[in-house]
């Protein structure tokens, strides 16, 4: 049935009044948030620190089940004392900090202090690393999904992040799970745990590092597919972001790079530049201070050489495109440490090296030659799925 003209002209006044008056609600109640958290000078603070031209994060968070499975790798046991003992190796390591400006910790590790006593988040502090802790608590398989996960976390998690925030953390880590070709139902449920993680984080003075990990899965599907995908997570990502009220400039995002799979043939760093560039600037506002890119089984030498081409493919970059490295970071170090005391220093001097590496990657200035040069992927069980990574 037709509208009389003088319902329609009715109506349509209405509507952008309606529109109007709902639009203002949700801008106030964004205002509000960013207006009432306590934290929000500390916040971008923190961010902007974390950061810095020429510096990374040194991810240091495995579960115990992950670091006992690591620490396998070279005869070491999985007690607490030796995966105590692996971590004072790696944030006493001297000059680190020149580097790195932030540590990421598992819970275990965020209390604990070097065989002298001295607590990890104040070794940490000397060196002028900012303390992170990894909130969330692993996986789940999504009900009539192919595998595809949830990450879990959100129960309790304000307390939590107050408790980590009082012992020293000063920034947080939630890790989603997905992949190229990965279901709607995935993808909205994961950039929705995301947000509601970052809101919470920053309500309790944590800066949210939000990572929506596409991994680098089998296959032979191609860069442009990798981008893609990437670009369409992190479009959903940051739609809630910005829905939940999370305050973009007190954030940091740590993505994957875009990588082809594992069974077609190895992207060049120029292409593999070019492609994460574009979805990053497609995706991620210029707000965000830092894109903290995961080596996710690159190879060492891999990881610098793309971080380095990242540079050249977008020198006026409005965000740090620099690192979060776990794999690339930690691999080497560990095979030259194996658990023994008279390897120490050489394992810390490897651990710098790649550090130092990176940070002239980060600065577009790395030259090599580098420190590992030419290993293969690190796709052994570093890092797995399911409960606790
Ligand atoms: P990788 O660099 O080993 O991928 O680990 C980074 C990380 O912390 C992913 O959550």
């Amino acid at each position: 049935m037709a509208l009389s003209a003088k319902s329609a002209a009715a109506r349509s006044a209405a509507a952008p009044r309606g529109a109007a008056s709902r639009a203002r609600t949700v801008r106030v109640a964004a205002l509000s948030t960013e207006k009432s958290n306590p934290y929000m000078e500390e916040l971008r603070a923190t961010a902007n620190y974390i950061a810095t031209r020429g510096k990374g994060i040194l991810a240091s968070d495995e579960s115990n089940a992950t670091t006992g499975k690591r620490l396998a790798t070279v005869g070491v046991d999985n007690t607490e004392d030796n995966r105590r003992a692996w971590r004072e190796l790696l944030y006493t390591a001297p000059g680190l900090g020149q580097y790195i400006s932030g540590a990421i910790m598992f819970d275990e590790t965020l209390f604990q202090s070097t065989a002298g006593g001295v607590q990890f988040v104040d070794v940490l502090k000397k060196q002028g690393i900012l303390p992170g802790i990894k909130v969330d608590t692993g996986l789940e398989v999504i009900p009539g999904t192919d595998g595809e996960t949830s990450t879990q976390g959100l129960d309790g998690l304000g307390e939590r992040c107050a408790r980590y925030y009082k012992q020293g953390a000063r920034f947080a880590k939630w890790r989603a799970v997905l992949k190229v070709g990965s279901s709607t139902t995935a993808i909205l449920e994961n950039a929705h745990g995301l947000a509601r993680y970052a809101q919470i984080a920053q309500a309790n003075g944590l800066v949210p590092i939000v990572e929506p990990e596409v991994t680098l899965g089998p296959g032979t599907y191609t860069i442009e597919e990798n981008a893609y995908w990437s670009e369409k997570i992190n479009s959903h990502v940051m739609r809630l972001l910005n829905e939940y009220g999370v305050v973009l400039d007190a954030i940091l995002l740590k993505p994957n790079m875009c990588l082809p799979g594992l069974d077609a043939p190895t992207a060049s760093p120029a292409d593999v530049a070019k492609y994460t560039v574009r979805t990053m600037l497609r995706s991620i506002p210029p707000a965000v201070p830092g894109i903290h890119f995961l080596s996710g089984g690159m190879s060492e030498e891999e990881s610098t050489l793309n971080l380095q081409a990242l540079q050249e493919a977008c020198p006026n970059s409005p965000w740090s495109l620099t690192f979060s490295y776990g794999r690339a970071l930690q691999s080497s170090t560990l095979k030259t440490w194996a658990g023994k005391k008279e390897n120490a220093d050489k394992a810390q001097d490897i651990l710098v090296q790649l550090a130092r590496a990176n940070s002239q990657a980060q600065l577009g200035k790395y030259k090599g030659p580098h420190p590992v040069p030419g290993g293969g992927r690190i796709l052994q069980a570093l890092r797995t799925g399911g409960p606790g990574k």
